[in-house]
């Protein structure tokens, strides 16, 4: 019997969270689980179409795809969320609701993100063209106690991928065969 579980990427913008995200998907369904995942920009254009990037707004959005999360999990479905969620409150509250959770913190320098640029947002946020950019002029809490630590500045993205199975595995969130199919 599989166990649902939500795997919970939190990190600056542009520092691997949909990256990992997707990888650990394919792998996932390879290995024949039911995955779905909850990504910060998709779920900001249907779910959370409206909300802005206000402390509220944001706690809002991380509050509903944590809700999303916790009705997938229950029901043996991995949940994948990748968004910022920069607020330590609030997805400790998620933590709480869900119970079976994985917090994944992509750490990975501003500099390193700014480089990055992959949206062109930080030299807009730079430039005061977007006030209230996360890591520019808007807080990021850093987890405390995150199961994983992807420091995608200094590992590719497969090697995170490979640190956050071997999480799920040692949890207990993969059953054998399951955990084999990756290595085959
Ligand atoms: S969260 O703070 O509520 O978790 P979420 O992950 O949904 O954020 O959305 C972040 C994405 O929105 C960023 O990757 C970026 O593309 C875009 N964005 C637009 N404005 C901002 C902003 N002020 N701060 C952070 N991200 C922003």
């Amino acid at each position: 019997m599989s166990t649902g579980v939500t795997i919970w990427f939190t990190g600056l913008s542009g520092a691997g969270k949909s990256t990992i995200a997707r990888i650990l998907e394919k792998r996932l369904k390879a290995a024949g689980r039911k995955v779905e995942i909850l990504d910060g920009d998709v779920v900001r254009t249907n779910l959370s179409k409206g909300l802005g990037f206000s402390k509220e707004d944001r706690d809002t959005n991380i509050k509903r795809i944590g809700f999303v999360c916790h009705l997938l999990t229950r029901n043996d479905i991995i949940a994948i969320s990748a968004a910022i969620s920069p607020y330590r409150e609030v997805r400790d509250y998620n933590r709480s609701l869900i119970g079976n959770f994985v917090e994944v913190y992509t750490k990975c320098s501003l500099d390193e993100c700014a480089k990055r640029d992959v949206k062109g947002l930080y030299q807009k946020a730079m430039r005061g063209e977007i006030k209230g950019f996360t890591g520019v002029d808007d807080p990021y809490e850093e987890p405390l106690h995150a199961e994983v630590i992807c420091e995608t500045d200094k590992e590719t993205p497969e090697q995170s991928a490979d640190k956050v199975w071997q999480k799920l595995e040692e949890l207990g969130y993969l059953s054998k065969s399951e955990a084999a199919a990756k290595r085959a």
